[in-house]
Formats: C-alpha cells, sequence, structure tokens
C-alpha cells in the first residue's frame, strides 16, 4: 500500500445529506479526514458532545478539536495571532490544528472545549469532510474514531469494529492519506508551542514561523490527550529493536528484519511518508495475530519520524487510561 494511491471513493451526495441530517439531530458519523477517520458531532451542541466523550469512553476533561469550512468559520470563533494566521495560511485546509483563544461568542459550546478559553481548530484537507461540514452548515468536533487509549482507526472497518453500534452512520472513502493525526500547534500568546506532532512535520512549521517551536513542559498537560499511554495494541511493544524470536511479529522499517516470519513493512523503501500511512493500519493487522510482542525496527526521527516515533512510544508506555486509571490488557480504556 502506498501513500500516494488513487483518489478516495466519495459518498454520494445523498449519502452526505443523511449523515448531515444525523448530525443535526446530535448523532455520531464517522468520516475520513486526511489524518484519521474522526468521529464528529455537532460541536455547537453540549448534547452532542456528550455523545462523543461517552462513545469513545473519553474523560470529559480531554478537549476536542472543532473542524471548521474555511477561514471566516475559523476566525468566527477565535482570535488568531500573527503566527496563527501565517500558519493557517500557509498550511490550511491541512494536517494542522491551531489552539487558539476562544472569543466570548464563540458557537463550538463549552464541553466541546473541556471548559478552556482556548479552542482547537482544524480545517481539513479531505472532500468527504468538508461536503459532511458544509452539508451540517456548523463546526464539527472531531476526535480520532476509536475508543479512547486505542489505535487511531484509518479504514471505515476499523471505526465499525472499534464503536460498532456506538456510531451512528460511518462515511467510507477508503483509507486515510496521511495515517498520522495532525499537528497540533498553540499560538496563545507570543510563543508558538508544538502540543504534539503529526502529519505536518516540525521542520516546515518552523521553515514558515522563521523561528523554532517551543516545546511543551512535560510537567504541564496542555494537551490532555498527549498523555503517555495512548495509541496502544493488544500486544506489548519492543522499540527500536531487530532482533526477535520466535511467537514475536516484527514491524519493519527499510527492510532490516527480512527473514523475520511474521512482519510488515512500513516502508520496503525507508519512506516517512509511506510509513506514516501504514502505522495504525499495520500495528493493528500485527495485533490481529495475537504475537507476544511486537518488535518495531529503529526509525529515524526526522520529518514525519518525529510523529512516528511519538506514536510508537506512547503506544510502549506502561497501559494507562486516558484518566490515568490501570487498565487492563485488551481492554479498551
Ligand atoms: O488528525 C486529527 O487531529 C484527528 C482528525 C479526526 O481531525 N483528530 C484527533 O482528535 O486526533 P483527538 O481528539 O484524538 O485529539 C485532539 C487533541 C487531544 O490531545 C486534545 O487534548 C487536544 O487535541 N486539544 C483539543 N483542544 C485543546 C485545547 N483547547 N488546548 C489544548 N489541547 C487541545
Ligand atoms: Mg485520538
Amino acid at each position: 500500500m502506498s501513500a500516494s494511491g488513487s483518489p478516495p471513493p466519495l459518498p454520494s451526495v445523498d449519502d452526505i445529506e443523511r449523515a448531515a441530517a444525523v448530525i443535526r439531530r446530535g448523532g455520531l458519523v464517522g468520516v475520513p479526514t486526511e489524518t484519521v477517520y474522526g468521529l464528529a458531532a455537532d460541536a455547537t451542541s453540549d448534547a452532542a458532545v456528550a455523545r462523543i466523550y461517552a462513545a469513545k469512553r473519553r474523560p470529559t476533561f480531554n478537549p476536542l478539536i472543532a473542524h471548521v469550512a474555511d477561514r471566516a468559520a475559523a476566525d468566527a470563533q477565535a482570535h488568531f495571532t500573527p503566527a496563527a494566521r501565517r500558519l493557517a495560511d500557509a498550511f490550511w485546509p491541512g494536517p494542522l490544528t491551531l489552539v487558539v483563544r476562544a472569543r466570548t461568542d464563540a458557537s463550538v459550546c463549552l464541553s466541546a472545549r473541556a471548559g478552556l478559553g482556548s479552542v482547537a481548530l482544524r480545517w481539513p484537507d479531505h472532500p468527504t469532510m468538508q461536503a459532511l461540514i458544509a452539508a451540517a452548515g456548523r463546526p464539527l468536533a472531531a476526535p480520532s474514531a476509536n475508543r479512547s487509549g486505542r489505535v487511531s482507526p484509518v479504514s471505515a472497518a476499523h471505526v465499525r469494529d472499534d464503536l460498532g453500534p456506538d456510531v451512528d452512520v460511518v462515511l467510507d472513502s477508503g483509507l486515510c492519506r496521511i495515517g498520522l493525526e495532525s499537528t497540533i500547534v498553540a499560538c496563545l500568546d507570543g510563543a508558538v508551542r508544538l502540543l504534539r506532532p503529526g502529519g505536518l512535520s516540525r521542520a516546515r512549521i518552523e521553515d514558515v514561523l522563521g523561528t523554532e517551536l517551543v516545546g511543551v513542559d512535560a510537567t504541564e498537560i496542555i494537551a490532555p490527550g498527549a498523555l503517555r499511554s495512548h495509541y496502544a495494541p493488544n500486544a506489548p511493544l519492543r522499540l527500536g529493536s531487530v532482533d526477535y524470536g520466535k511467537g514475536e511479529a516484527v514491524l519493519d522499517f527499510g527492510g532490516q528484519m527480512p527473514n523475520a516470519p511474521c512482519r510488515l513493512d512500513l516502508s520496503p523503501t525507508g519512506d516517512l511518508t509511506e510509513a506514516g500511512h501504514n502505522l495504525f493500519a499495520y500495528l493493528r493487522q500485527l495485533d490481529e495475530a495475537k504475537p507476544q510482542i511486537i518488535v518495531v525496527a529503529p526509525i529515524p526521527s526526522t520529518g514525519l519520524g518525529e510523529a512516528l516515533n511519538d506514536r510508537l512510544q506512547r503506544a510502549a508506555a506502561p497501559r494507562t487510561g486516558e484518566d490515568g486509571t490501570p487498565r487492563e490488557r485488551g481492554m479498551p480504556s
């Protein structure tokens, strides 16, 4: 599977209209974006947003991204600093989420923002998601469409497997092009901070800003979703290794363990974009073989490698739920 395939199959106008009607009634729609599939609901409705938190089993202190139709819709929600404006000009629509100061008359409801004075906004670059936002006529709150703490979904089947009857409709446009969640950047005061590495590399952002992104103090959880254990398959992970034993599966990169019997290679040619596209799907596939361990080959941290290694480290971290409570292996958190 390559990152640059043919264009995704698009749902029909009727499919989009039916899904928009579900949104307007306060329901939940699984919808593809260029990063991962989202679980979308009306971002202006506390009741609809409550359904997202319940379906994902996500703690309500962890705010959601509001997806907007265009720049004007984003401006209606928040105050953009000059840096935020530059980044939106350069990268929207696309895999960048901007955390900015919410306007007092923002229509994105407080529960979507977990009560914060800021709001996370994204103008996604996917025709199906764009059509759904337009048809619903309002911003859509959409976290990744997995149960909290689990591997993010990059196909409609992943969404159905994880959420089953808790999602009212799933729009299917095949596999997500990027396969890693959006990069989250906070522009709240002078400093521009990287809250979550993702599908847009740090280097491209720093290029536009002309300065380095400020990191986040580890003691300060600004993006509550950036918890240590996250994106976890059932099997434990051993990272940065080229040694495997019996009963162990191998997630390879650039053909470092060519003879492993149970092996998927994120990118035989060592291409980080292709590896990002394949990461979550391959973790799920290897997990289905119920290995004792998934051994992961070393992956460089340049470009999209920063986000890839971030997700792998979270997947390998000691297992706790998003609210910090221990969870049993194999149990959704
Ligand atoms: O690519 C993506 O970003 C996908 C697609 C569906 O758009 N969405 C996604 O959403 O990954 P989610 O909910 O899984 O991650 C959103 C992250 C969380 O870590 C949350 O804590 C952070 O955004 N976030 C949301 N609002 C915030 C705010 N006001 N301040 C800081 N972090 C915020
Ligand atoms: Mg997520």
